[in-house]
């Protein structure tokens, strides 16, 4: 094996090619055998289901070398079982949690060489990928499948790590409907939300920020991460039936009871901002990204949270255990962890 030449501390949030990915193939109304290859392309039907009809889920988990030297998995388990609802959303066929974590543990440790080093502040980031191979004209789910997982290191998805960011409400563009696919890992959930990003980006924000598509009145997700608020000891997130079930979020709705913080789930009129001590974005690319502002432009609104782009004492204490547990420096009383062996 080549040494490898990664500058860890400076890597960004994209892709790089490693040793190996897995797959496994249904066909004939079974999952095969788990396979190894080296190669980072597909060969597909030019009419397969994923091609045209969006029949398409992703996952997306992390890797950490830790102090000890051990590899850590998070929540693998629990994106195994994101993955089986999404299949059951867009009619795939499901995989086991079993196989799922099988797979997840196989690709690691065949790339355990392109697991960033302790402290680098980088790590290996795991996408599950599911996509409907068999070919269809008339709209309908396929009869074959792939289901492929690679791994690449990353660094951090916003610029400047822990860093409080500015976020911008975009009211032109719904990234999913009341009772659409939004609970669900599916690719077209991203296209859609690809202007709104282009446009926040290009207004030099970090981020887009969602409201609920039906009345414009309630805050949905920011980007590709959940969304946080703090006010009087209390965590508060949104409860919503077109975004992502976030895991970090659970886990953190988890780690805010556990230091006796009091949790709320609930519709967060966009107004209430004004009232939020701290506000964050969660998810396992973004971990907990601290917003700085939300700008609400049509309404001539700009709700400033951190004025010196400083994460907030509850934000940072969440982030501090949730690394801990992730890294095995906190004890793991969630069984949380995957201790590579
Ligand atoms: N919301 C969206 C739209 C996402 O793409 C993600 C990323 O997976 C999240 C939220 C955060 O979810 P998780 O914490 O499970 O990574
Ligand atoms: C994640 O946090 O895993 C994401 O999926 C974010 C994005 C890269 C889609």
């Amino acid at each position: 094996m080549s040494e490898l030449n990664i500058d860890w501390a400076n890597l960004k949030f994209g892709y790089m090619p490693t040793d190996y990915n897995v797959r496994c193939y249904f066909r004939n109304g079974a999952w095969g055998e788990i396979e190894v290859s080296s190669e980072e392309s597909i060969n597909i039907h030019m009419a397969a289901t994923c091609l045209h009809y969006g029949q398409e889920a992703f996952e997306g988990l992390k890797a950490y070398r830790c102090k000890d030297g051990k590899i850590r998995i998070f929540r693998m388990e629990a994106n195994a079982e994101r993955l089986q609802s999404t299949c059951r959303g867009i009619l795939m066929p499901e995989l086991s949690t079993e196989k799922f974590c099988e797979m997840v543990k196989k690709v690691v440790k065949l790339n355990e060489r392109f697991i960033p080093p302790y402290e680098s502040g980088a790590s290996l980031y795991i996408r599950p990928l599911l996509i409907g191979t068999g070919a269809q004209v008339g709209v309908h789910p396929a009869n074959e499948y792939l289901f492929v997982i690679f791994v690449t290191p990353v660094g951090p998805y916003f610029k400047g790590g822990f860093f409080a960011n500015p976020y911008v409400v975009i009211r032109e563009y719904d990234r999913s409907a009341p009772l659409g696919t939004g609970i669900y890992k599916v690719g077209g959930n991203y296209a859609a939300s690809l202007l709104a990003n282009k446009k926040a980006h290009d207004l030099g924000y970090a981020c887009e920020f969602y409201l609920d598509a039906k009345e414009k009145k309630y805050i949905d997700e920011a980007g590709a991460a959940n969304f946080f608020g703090i006010k009087n000891n209390t965590y508060i997130t949104p409860k919503s039936t077109s975004i992502l079930p976030s895991i970090t979020n659970k886990s953190l709705m988890q780690l805010a009871e556990d230091l006796g913080l009091k949790v709320e789930r609930r519709q967060i009129p966009i107004e209430e901002l004004e009232t939020m001590e701290e506000a964050g974005a969660c998810g396992t690319a973004a971990v907990i990204s601290p917003i700085s502002k939300i700008d609400d432009l049509e309404m001539n609104k700009s709700y400033v949270i951190s004025k010196d782009g400083k994460p907030g004492p509850i934000s940072k204490k969440l982030y501090d255990k949730l690394r801990g547990i992730q890294y095995g420096e906190e004890p793991d009383v969630h069984g949380w962890v995957t201790v590579l062996d």
